[in-house]
């Protein structure tokens, strides 16, 4: 591949500034296209913590993936784009929904009608998609195998009904890794929206004959995950709570799950992505390969931060939250030869390391809260008999 500069559109996030750094220590330009919009940044951004933006290698463009005019200015001298820039809260997508669908599927169309319309040298596309698109994800039901249930009814929520039941025959089941070739059914506005990304970018890539490559991260975590935003990255809410001494409130029954994968794998993933030809064309899941409920990442965090908190099983619970969901991670080491090398121990470890650097940020999690309860998306009662752990 011709090497020239690589873009990263959301480059002053959090993936897209772990995957400059590796980037820049293999000896490749690159250059960071972020709006540092407010919500992940705070009002008045501050990056002179970052030495990295001042590497010879580095450049930073402050431009906005849904205004047309960016595309000319960034990518004159661009062959690779790395497209993460997105709103990535899930609870804030079912009431935001033009702005999710104007930075997410609007922006993407925004860049590949640039792509599709002017002279460039861009010779790949890596998308930043999510495990959201697949809804719940893959179970096991011991009568009829392989199943794919959909998302909770309000009813199950109501009844306390956690986990999913089997969609033939109403029984138990229990979740599997779920492979790329499952059954996309997004259950929020967020994932509506990148599953929309994957088809265009799948659809523009093919009629422009530019190589793309699709990741489907699962619940990224570690160093420089934003602490302002309280619209997600549980394990930066929960950080911001242990440290302030407050109340943890675990949705459900706590036995929730999720494949919590950290930043300096992710970024690993996509620079071999972005690199090698292994990956162009294909859909690839990144994760851990194995499930942590809620309640353990919370007692694990709890363990390295200290403090007098207390975790309480509330019994709330938000419309659209899957119940568990783990990456079968066998496609991306059979292409990229990719294995996740950071134990969740050793990146808790370096993330809260991370987090004693950082200013405690007022808990914003009460804000985003109310506005779920205002609009009916969340349910507000806490059972009367909470479990304290
Ligand atoms: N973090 C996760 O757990 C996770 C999981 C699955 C998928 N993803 C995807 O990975 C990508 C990166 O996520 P992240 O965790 O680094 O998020 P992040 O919020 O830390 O970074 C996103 C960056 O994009 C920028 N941005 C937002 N809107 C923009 C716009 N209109 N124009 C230009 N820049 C804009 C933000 O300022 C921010 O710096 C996203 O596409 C997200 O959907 C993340
Ligand atoms: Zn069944």
């Amino acid at each position: 591949m011709k090497e020239d500069k690589i873009l990263i559109t959301g480059g002053l996030g959090f993936i897209g500034l772990q995957t400059a750094r590796l980037l820049v220590e293999q000896g490749h330009q690159v250059k960071l296209l972020d709006n540092l919009s407010p919500q992940i940044h705070g009002a008045v951004p501050d990056l002179s913590s970052l030495a990295l933006l001042r590497h010879p290698l580095v450049e930073i463009v402050r431009g906005d993936v849904r205004e047309p005019g960016v595309w000319a200015r960034t990518l004159v001298d661009v062959s690779c784009v790395v497209h993460l820039a997105a709103e990535t809260g899930t609870g804030q997508s079912m009431y935001e929904i033009s702005r999710y669908t104007e930075t997410n599927v609007g922006g993407t169309a925004s860049l590949l009608d640039y792509l599709a319309n002017h002279k460039h040298n861009v010779a790949k596309v890596v998308l930043a998609s999510s495990r959201s698109v697949y809804g719940e994800g893959a179970y096991m039901c011991e009568r009829c195998g392989l199943v794919y249930p959909p998302a909770r009814s309000e009813s199950m929520f109501r009844l306390r009904q956690w986990e999913p039941l089997c969609p033939k025959c109403r029984g138990t089941i229990s979740a599997t890794a779920t492979p790329e070739s499952a059954e996309t059914t997004p259950a929020s506005i967020y994932a509506a929206t990148k599953l929309a990304q994957e088809h265009l970018i799948r659809i523009a890539s093919q009629a422009l004959g530019i190589p793309a490559v699709i990741f489907r991260f699962q619940n990224v975590y570690g160093e420089g995950q934003s602490l302002k935003n309280p619209y997600t990255g549980i394990l930066s809410i929960f950080s911001n709570q242990l440290r302030q001494g407050q109340t943890i409130n675990l949705y459900e029954d706590a036995q929730e799950s999720r494949d919590f994968v950290h930043v300096s794998d992710v970024a690993r993933a996509v620079v071999l992505g972005l690199l090698s030809e292994e990956g162009n064309g294909c859909t690839l899941n990144v994760g851990s390969g194995f499930p942590t409920s809620v309640a353990r990442i919370a007692l694990l965090l709890k363990e390295r931060l200290g403090g007098e908190t207390q975790m309480v099983v509330s019994g709330q619970y938000r419309f659209g939250d899957i119940r568990h969901g783990y990456a079968d991670m066998s496609t991306i080491r059979a292409k990229l030869g990719f294995v996740p090398e950071v134990s969740l121990e050793q990146g808790l470890d370096r993330f809260v390391a991370w987090v004693r650097t950082q200013q405690v940020e007022p808990d914003r999690l009460n804000t985003a809260t109310q506005e779920l309860l205002a609009r009916g998306l969340m349910e507000g009662h806490v059972e009367s008999k909470t479990t304290t752990i």
